[in-house]
């Protein structure tokens, strides 16, 4: 197995992390000083140590996230909480999220320590779908439902989204819908808000483009308010997470993710 391989498997950083220290002279095989991240190491015999402590090949990690609003999907951040902050793990160093959610999101996102897991759920060709619950302001009548699932136009020089799935869950007033929607200051901002038509369902995309799902939305004239993944590949989320909690991804659950 590469040196390389080894150190990001075992959580000691990325791919790209573990070559610097090997470079950098902070990785030992066998007490020598490794000169390349591609030297071929025998995980079962040889002893490897980065900064003098050896290194335990934890193998590969998947955990499934309850990401709570107001949290950033990254690894560090100057300001705010980040998704591994709430993961209590001896090392995190490998971990990252598959994928990304606004601050604002809440809902399903994986984290792991796998670069082939992150690129069967990330790539493009591989159309892995996403479905989304959605709170927004505004209606959506057939022609508008007929467009988000056909392709509409998000943005000037992108090309138009790839066919979606919309399910509209309820439509009514605000002042019938208020006690679901909590949209905190946006209600000191607009005025009449009362009287404005809201709408709730689910859309499913199978592209990941920035703010695609309010963008869509947007396209149509519906301002989100409230976004929430439920489900990944088909896979969804687990609603005994609250808020903030993580578990492990079952094997089932991987097997029908790297279905595709
Ligand atoms: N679409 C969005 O607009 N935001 C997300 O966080 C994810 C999908």
């Amino acid at each position: 197995m590469r040196l390389d391989k080894f150190l990001a498997e075992a959580s000691v950083g990325t791919r790209k992390i573990v070559r610097a220290y090997v470079k950098e002279g902070k990785v030992t095989v066998n007490d020598q000083v490794a000169a390349e991240p591609s030297m071929e190491i025998d995980p079962n015999a040889d002893t490897i140590k980065y900064l003098g402590k050896e290194v335990v090949h934890t193998g590969k990690v998947y955990y499934m996230f309850h990401k709570p609003a107001r949290c950033i999907t990254a690894r560090k951040d100057a300001k705010s909480k980040t998704v591994l902050d709430y993961f209590d793990l001896v090392n995190t160093n490998g971990l990252f999220p598959v994928g990304r959610l606004d601050k604002d999101t809440e809902g399903l996102l994986f984290l792991t320590n796998d670069g082939h897991f992150n690129h069967q759920l990330m790539c493009p060709e591989k159309h892995v779908e996403k479905k989304y619950f959605f709170l927004a302001f505004g209606t959506l009548d057939s022609k508008d439902k007929k467009q988000l699932e056909t392709g509409i136009c998000i943005g000037e020089d992108e090309s138009l989204t790839k066919p979606a799935k919309i399910e509209v869950v309820k439509e009514g007033m605000y002042h019938e819908m208020k006690d679901e929607m909590d949209i905190g200051e946006c209600i000191n901002k607009k005025k009449n808000l009362y009287e404005q038509s809201v709408v709730s369902g689910y859309l499913t995309i199978s592209e990941g483009r920035k703010h695609q799902v309010k963008r869509m939305l947007r396209a149509v004239g519906c301002y989100v308010v409230y976004l929430k993944r439920v489900s990944i590949g088909g896979v969804m989320l687990d609603e005994s997470l609250k808020k903030g909690q993580y578990r492990v991804v079952t094997e089932k659950e991987i097997q029908k993710l790297l279905e595709k």
